[in-house]
């Protein structure tokens, strides 16, 4: 497929990317107005889109096994929609329900159609945000070739929108990892999108295998703060002091503190029973191994945990992640946000 072509001046196709996301700190408390902190990682969604002259929507997605998926674009969001779909779709019909230009009007009154190819950089199982990075990518580029020309700000409330009509919860952090890029100190829904300014992280991520559903996590989670309210409600005030100063030890580069910090934290989230024995095993194996810390990372009980480390452990800390059963993954954190490719 071409990059990019031109017809009559207009732009019918366009590539965008958005990175994936590691939480830092703050997970499950976030859900409830606590600040968390989330990284972007350069590990990225690309989503080539072309817009059609036929009113049809069509989508490739060989990452979660869809393939050459068809739909009238009349009947978007109606219907069963395959899992590896409904994101691309539900963003596409968003969009064209949200926004007043000629050429979204043009595809309200079903002139056009839309065919969208995603391909990703990292496995969906790692947790790094898959659904919500195509989302974005999928905002970003209808922005584009309608000439909508969203802001950052308004794609950002737009994927967010899409994320919670299929999910029904979340905190909308990973929307905004993969709109804004970068190290983000964030509050639920975009209250607060503040981002510090840093050159590096020196992050170890370790996957542990094991894939657990977040809905299922938050939701077991609420039932313990139904359950003992004064309890859950006072562990998430820790953690939200504790977000707090590991955001300016991040911004110091003080990595003995973010450290000490994410000890913290994990044994809060141990507290809420979602560390999971297999995450643990790798948590301890980092501290063991010379670590400063370590933590679980996004909803818990599965995907990845982080370490942090100076250069001269980090060999010895990877090894003890992999001795405990953990796949080690290599990337790049607190890089661009959504862009076209
Ligand atoms: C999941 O990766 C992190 C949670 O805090 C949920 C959310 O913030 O949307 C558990």
């Amino acid at each position: 497929m071409n990059k990019q072509s031109l017809r009559s001046n207009d732009l019918k196709q366009i590539t965008v990317s958005a990175p994936g996301k590691l939480m830092l700190l703050g997970e499950h408390a976030v859900v409830y107005g606590r600040p968390c902190i989330v990284t972007a990682v350069g590990q990225r969604m690309k989503a080539t889109v072309e817009l059609l002259e036929k009113p049809l929507f069509q989508l490739n997605a060989p990452d979660v096994q869809i393939t050459d998926y068809k739909k009238p674009m009349d009947q978007l969001g109606i219907g069963d929609i395959p899992k590896g779909a409904k994101f691309v779709e539900i963003a596409v019909k968003n969009y064209f329900i949200s926004q007043s230009t000629s050429e979204v009007k043009k595809m309200r009154l079903h002139l056009g159609g839309v065919n969208v190819t995603t391909t990703s950089e990292f496995s969906s199982q790692f947790g790094f945000g898959s659904s919500s990075a195509s989302t974005v990518c999928i905002v970003k580029a209808l922005s584009e070739l309608t000439r909508t020309k969203l802001d950052n700000r308004a794609i950002f409330d737009l994927a967010y929108k899409t994320v919670l009509d299929i999910q029904g919860k979340g905190s909308g952090f990973d929307v905004a990892a993969a709109v804004f890029g970068g190290t983000l100190y964030f509050v639920i829904g975009g209250k607060i999108i503040k981002p510090l300014r840093i050159n590096n992280l020196p992050l170890i991520v370790g996957y542990s295998g094991i894939k657990f559903d977040t809905v299922r996590l938050i939701d077991e989670v609420a039932e313990k703060a139904k359950k003992y309210p004064s309890v859950v409600d006072n562990i998430y005030d820790q953690i939200a002091r504790l977000v707090d100063l590991a955001q300016k030890a991040i911004l110091k580069s003080d990595f003995i503190a973010l450290g000490e910090l994410m000890n913290f934290n994990e044994g809060y989230l141990a507290t809420l029973g979602v560390e999971g024995k297999k995450l643990a095993g790798m948590i301890y194996a980092a501290r063991e191994a010379g670590a400063n810390g370590a933590k679980l990372s996004g909803a818990g009980i599965g995907d990845c945990m982080i370490a942090i480390a100076s250069e001269d452990k980090k060999q010895a800390v990877e090894d003890g992640i992999t001795a405990a059963g953990g796949e080690v993954i290599d990337f790049k954190t607190n890089v661009e946000g959504v862009k076209i490719e």
